[in-house]
């Protein structure tokens, strides 16, 4: 199998994973369960579960430990994006080729399906307590949990989405750091998470773990920078979401200061950093350094 085959294989595994712990569309409370998984099953890279599980077979995680965990942070990124397309914030009416939650399901509907997931991410990350046999596992669990915790949270994510917000009104405040300041807490946070909990479920040492948090720091701000180039050079038929939608809103990005350029070469350079630090790793994992080398060229 190439590496394309490879991806696609793993992605449809994602999507597998993901669909087994989504809820069921009954009850009474059944619109936000379909607005849930209307946001959620739709495409997508699945590139956090894959970090995750990518990362837990570089340090020899075998059992069924992760699967709670890759849903979990898979509902925690749609969330964040259902919130991120509101009018309220970034007010875009595309998400991987299919209208935004809000405009299927209304604006109020959507707050709900974010954050339906949000807490349904917590309790189904629970469940890998139910696989645990030993004490190990269930320190490894609770460790694990914190990490979900933390990084989605307001040091993590909403800490970079809220700064993402103020930058708009506040354009000459936006300095180098505090852009770095916003990729790192709205985007790289969640990619942390991925891959530090694939460590710590595997039983990977404290100081992996460490330098598992800086690779994924590189992988987070290359993809956010990334993701912000695509903004400008892409369409709406290839993207699935809107272009344009960063000028529309008035966000300074890696491009806005720097230009197209420069930008590029920052995506490589930091992707070929965090590629550095994964083949330092006596165990290597190569479907993991290829992924992190192909998303410095991806197209959506
Ligand atoms: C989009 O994430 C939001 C960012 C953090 C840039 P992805 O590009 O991973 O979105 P999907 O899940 O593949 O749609
Ligand atoms: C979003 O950044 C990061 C999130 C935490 C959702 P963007 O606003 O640039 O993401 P897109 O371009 O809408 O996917
Ligand atoms: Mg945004
Ligand atoms: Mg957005
Ligand atoms: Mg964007």
């Amino acid at each position: 199998m190439n590496f394309n085959e490879e991806l696609q294989t793993k992605t449809e595994e994602m999507r597998s994973t993901l669909q087994a712990f989504l809820p069921t569309e009954e009850g009474l409370q059944k619109t936000v369960i379909e607005a849930m998984n209307y946001s959620t099953l739709a495409g997508g890279k699945r590139l956090r579960p894959m970090l995750m599980a990518e990362t837990f077979a570089m340090f020899g995680g075998k059992s069924e430990i992760i699967k709670p965990f890759m849903a979990a942070i898979e509902m925690i990124h749609n969330y964040s994006l259902v919130h991120d397309d509101l009018p309220a914030m970034d007010n875009d009416e595309y998400r991987r080729g299919m209208k935004t939650t809000h405009v299927v399901y209304g604006e109020g509907m959507a707050v709900l399906a974010g954050d339906g997931l949000l807490n349904f991410a917590f309790e189904t990350a629970c469940k890998a307590f139910e696989t645990a046999e030993t004490l190990e596992d269930y320190q490894k669990v609770a460790k694990a949990l914190t990490i979900l915790g933390k990084k989605a949270g307001i040091y993590g994510m909403i800490g970079g989405q809220c700064v993402d917000i103020e930058a708009e009104e506040k354009q000459e405040l936006v300095t180098e750091e505090v852009l770095l300041f916003i990729h790192e807490h709205k985007t790289a946070a969640l990619i942390q998470c991925a891959m530090m909990i694939g460590a710590i479920l595997a039983g990977a040492k404290e100081e992996q773990i460490e330098q598992i948090e800086k690779c994924a720091y590189n992988i987070g701000v290359a993809f956010q920078i990334q993701d912000d180039i695509l903004d400008v050079t892409s369409s709406l038929e290839v993207l699935g979401k809107p272009v344009g939608s960063d000028e529309k809103n008035n966000k300074i990005t890696y491009v806005t200061l720097h230009g197209l350029e420069e930008s590029k070469e920052q995506v490589e350079a930091l992707s070929n950093e965090a590629i550095q630090i994964l083949s330092s790793f006596t165990e290597r994992n190569l479907f993991l350094e290829k992924l992190v080398e192909q998303l410095i060229y991806r197209e959506k």
